[in-house]
């Protein structure tokens, strides 16, 4: 039937993103219009959010092949030219992290998203080293990223797309969830679908995630039925709270509250407290944290809010006297 694979194959099958997805089909229409390729896009916010969804359903809609690799994984110049010189005309090339590209590979990557060509440097053992212009077709560039800062200025420019992708509500991440039962041939009940989305921290990669525990609990322990009961049990095994909050974000809270009295301190000193690192706590954790209200960032560094001591359920001593 149309729904066949977990990941969305075109924009009306993608579910959120409500603002982003009507601009990206005007600016589809218009290029295919113009029969030409889409403008270079890039993605950024917090992973789990469908940044590789959309390449995917981009290259998708404007029928062209879909390449992946990462800023991690292009180390030198050629490493780039060789996937750069592959695509074929009308292709999507996506870069997943691609705060982490190195600033010689970035440079290369300059003149292939503007002019769509590389100048290759040859002859330089022999001693009449020049460069050798290479034509390569015409291409969409998507770039991800949990961190649009550290992106620098002249590469975010060569952007014609740049979004910040949005946490999903209870309703879209519901609708997920069905949506992910369906394609799997399974029952969920609605009760059940709701009570993973609100423990999913408004990313449809853990409702995914906790929707197949949710449904091994189910199958051994309530002959495959997914209902509220059986949902809130594997949910509390996994220990997943009412939030989504999951160890390490307890971890988290619990140190900042026991070891800096609730704060403010600086992100590598609780890194250091809880053995967790830096980037992850900053790029996958504190995001939900934020959204939520259950911290703040002040210049001094992260405050635990009195929302987050009563959720849970501390008593939260103001020190009159500091
Ligand atoms: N699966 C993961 N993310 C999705 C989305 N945004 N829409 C539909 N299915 C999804």
């Amino acid at each position: 039937s149309f729904e066949k694979t977990l990941r969305p194959a075109s924009l009306d099958e993608y579910i959120g993103q409500k603002e982003l997805k009507s601009n990206l089909k005007i600016f589809i229409e218009a290029a295919r219009q113009r029969e030409e390729t889409l403008d270079h896009a890039l993605f950024y916010g917090p992973p789990g959010l469908g940044k590789t969804t959309l390449a995917y359903i981009l290259s998708n809609e404007m029928k062209g092949n879909l390449k992946t690799t990462s800023g991690p994984s292009i180390e030198k110049g050629g490493d780039l030219a060789a996937i750069l010189t592959t695509l074929e005309p009308g292709d999507v090339l996506f870069i997943d992290e691609i705060h982490r590209l190195s600033k010689q590979v970035e440079e290369i990557l300059y003149s292939a998203m503007e002019d769509f060509c590389i100048d290759i440097m040859v002859g330089k053992e022999s001693g009449n080293a020049h460069s050798l212009r290479l034509a390569l077709p015409p291409f969409t560039l998507v770039g991800a990223t949990t961190r649009a800062g550290d992106l620098s200025a002249p590469l975010r420019d060569r952007f014609g797309i740049v979004s910040q992708l949005q946490y999903y509500d209870i309703e879209e991440l519901k609708c997920i969830i069905q949506r992910t039962a369906r394609v799997m041939n399974t029952n969920i009940d609605a009760q059940a679908a709701s009570e993973i989305a609100l423990r999913s921290r408004g990313t449809p990669r853990v409702a995914n995630r906790l929707f197949r525990r949710v449904r091994d609990f189910a199958q051994v322990l309530n002959n495959g039925i997914i209902d509220l009961k059986v949902t809130q049990n594997a949910l509390d095994c996994l220990h997943v709270d009412s939030l989504g909050l999951d160890l390490v974000d307890h971890k988290y809270l619990m140190g900042i509250i026991e070891r800096f009295k609730g704060g403010p301190v600086g992100l590598e000193a609780i890194a250091a407290s809880i053995g967790e690192e830096a980037t992850t706590l900053e790029d996958v954790y504190e995001p939900y944290l934020l959204q939520i209200g259950f911290i703040n960032r002040t210049p001094r560094g992260r405050i635990v809010t009195q929302k987050a001591y009563d959720h849970l359920k501390i008593l939260h001593q103001v020190d009159l006297f500091e």
